[in-house]
């Protein structure tokens, strides 16, 4: 693993096995993590997000999903040790899920217990990650961590339950179990595209204190790339299971290569523009059933650009700038182009 990163995924494949065929979700997936950044991973719905997310915490349904390839390095700080998570016993994986690695999954309401106060479903997260904790102790971290996630009258609030809270105080909640734990990577799936744009910029606004505050890493997954503007150093862009651009995040804003991200770009409101405007022109067409994807690379049916090698073979990724890849035949050098 490079020094600077806490996670590394490399060339990751899963397929699902399901009734109605075969769907490889990822094919050849790689990211990686650097300590105290936030890596946005952006792209329309159904290019694999979640999935590879799903893969880092050991959670991809089963039977149907299978991990066909690939390696996911973790960097244990307490131990130093470098850790391949795909390889770990499920024993190991459960103390590193919640403790090192947490998630805030895509649904609030349905990750939240409606039958318990959302006082006792932080309590118990805690108390699962520090077992010697007293009950007592531990109601007083839940009270303290829902006053750090910006929840007034936390001791009050304590009692609540899930439904006697607006949707923006149930993700913080969420954020709050998340954080109770202290973990060194926060997976934030999606965390506020139920919520309205103000409570949106908070919810975004409180990761970022939270991140300065404990020091640690952010995998802040979105379809919307004006959400990751502001608050991810890198962007990874994905596309029907592959990332098809990788950048730091001024570069992806500024010199965008992929005519995807191109695409995104064009898609997200923009206030300097005459006003904030909900269809922009952005990308033609929807997304190709994963069923049955295009051959050659993925996103030429939708691609102004697309020329006749582009509809045969998939393009390889190229590092075009530091720190800046592309899987595009546009930017692949002229001599591979033609040949
Ligand atoms: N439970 C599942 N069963 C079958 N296929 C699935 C399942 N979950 C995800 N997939 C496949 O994986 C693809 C990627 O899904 P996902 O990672 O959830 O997309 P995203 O999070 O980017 O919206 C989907 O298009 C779908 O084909
Ligand atoms: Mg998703």
């Amino acid at each position: 693993m490079d020094k600077s990163n806490i996670l590394e995924i490399k060339d990751l494949h899963v397929t699902f096995y399901t009734e109605d065929g075969v769907v490889r979700a990822l094919h050849g997936v790689s990211y990686d993590v650097p300590e105290n950044e936030t890596l946005g991973v952006v792209g329309e719905s159904g290019c694999g997000k979640s999935v590879t997310a799903l893969s880092v915490m050991r959670l991809l349904p089963r039977p149907q999903a299978r991990v066909e390839q690939g390696e996911i390095w973790f960097r244990d700080k307490d131990t130093g040790e470098e850790i391949n998570l795909l390889n770990l016993p499920e024993e190991h994986m459960r103390h590193i899920r919640g403790n090192k690695i947490s998630m805030i999954f895509q649904e609030p309401m349905t990750a939240l217990n409606p039958v318990y106060t959302v006082g006792d479903q932080i309590e118990e997260a805690v108390l699962i990650h520090n077992p010697k904790m007293s009950q007592k102790e531990a109601r007083e971290r839940a009270i303290e961590m829902l006053k750090t996630v910006g929840i007034p009258a936390p001791e009050k609030r304590v009692d609540d339950f899930p439904h006697q809270m607006s949707g923006g105080m149930r993700q913080r909640v969420m954020i709050a179990m998340a954080l109770s734990t202290n973990p060194e990577i926060l997976i934030a799936d999606e965390p506020t595209t139920a919520l309205d744009v103000t409570i949106q910029a908070q919810i975004l606004e409180l990761m970022n204190k939270l991140q300065e505050q404990f020091g640690m890493s952010i995998i802040l997954i979105t379809h919307n790339l004006g959400v990751v503007a502001q608050n991810a150093d890198k962007i990874a862009v994905m596309y029907l299971g592959r990332i098809v651009e990788k950048a730091p995040v001024r570069e992806i804003f500024h010199d965008p290569k992929h005519p995807y991200t191109e695409g995104l770009l064009a898609s997200v409101p923009r206030l300097d523009k005459g006003g904030l405007k909900e269809h922009l022109p952005g990308i033609s067409g929807s997304l190709p059933s994963p069923y049955n994807p295009p051959p050659g690379c993925k996103f030429h049916p939708r691609c102004p650009y697309a020329f006749d090698k582009c509809r045969v073979e998939e393009p390889p990724q190229v590092e075009i700038s530091p720190g800046h890849t592309v899987c595009c035949w546009l930017h692949t050098k002229e001599e591979t182009r033609h040949e």
